[in-house]
């Protein structure tokens, strides 16, 4: 299973990058604007620090604007995937990016459905936004299940990424059902990376050796 880290916060994914934690990086406009920093600046400097997959957001409206802006996006790197809403234009754009070689994450994907039209149009990866289904009172990763089933039914190329991760179990579960990738901000990374016992056991450690090293 991949992880892609959630944020467009340089110093959260130069930490995580050199722990070899994270395999890429996933922004959309809401993280660039909270970086408070100029959108070229934070992704060429991503693309610094990260060797693997970082998506950036597509915002324009029609198909034929899509995918003019997903060229221009493509230049920042060989590592670039656009991020392409899930409309119809953005399955029409989907489908020319997949011809013309450049990768797309089709996101904003709610439902199997949709994941499974995005697939058809040649999507490299298809996000799925539990958390957003979550706080509407939906089981979030009821979609992860079924979309995971669904591609391994038909081998499709397509991989699945869990996005809008609230806490440390949304990766496990995405993990059971198959998900080829999480995409997890960073204080959700330090919430996996921390258990108190594993603190406890350290202080404990600590005062015993004390105890006895010569
Ligand atoms: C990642 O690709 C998504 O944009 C992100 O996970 C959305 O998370 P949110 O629902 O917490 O905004």
């Amino acid at each position: 299973m991949e992880f892609y880290i959630d944020t467009a916060e340089i110093e959260a994914i130069k930490k995580y990058w050199d722990m070899g934690v994270i395999d890429g990086v996933t922004t959309n406009p809401t993280l660039i604007a909270r970086s408070g920093r100029v959108f070229s600046e934070v992704v060429a400097e991503i693309a610094e620090v990260v060797k693997g997959p970082i998506s950036v957001e597509a915002v324009s409206e029609t198909a034929e604007e899509l995918i003019e802006e997903s060229k221009k996006l493509a230049e920042y790197g060989e590592h670039i995937v656009i991020k392409i809403p899930m409309t119809e234009a953005g399955l029409k754009a989907t489908k020319e990016l997949s011809k013309l070689g450049i990768k797309t994450n089709v996101t904003l994907v709610f439902s199997a459905s949709q994941a499974l039209l995005a697939a058809k149009a040649g999507a490299t990866y298809v996000s799925i936004f539990v958390g957003r289904l979550d706080d509407k009172g939906h089981e979030g990763m009821d979609v992860v299940w079924e979309t995971s089933q669904i591609f391994q039914n038909f081998d499709m190329d397509s991989k699945i990424i869990t996005a809008s991760i609230r806490h440390p179990r949304h990766v496990i579960d995405a993990a059971k059902a198959g998900s080829h990738v999480a995409t997890v901000p960073p204080a959700i990374l330090d919430k996996m990376t921390a258990h108190p016992l594993t603190d406890d056991g350290l202080a404990r450690f600590a005062a015993d050796w004390a105890k006895v090293k010569a």
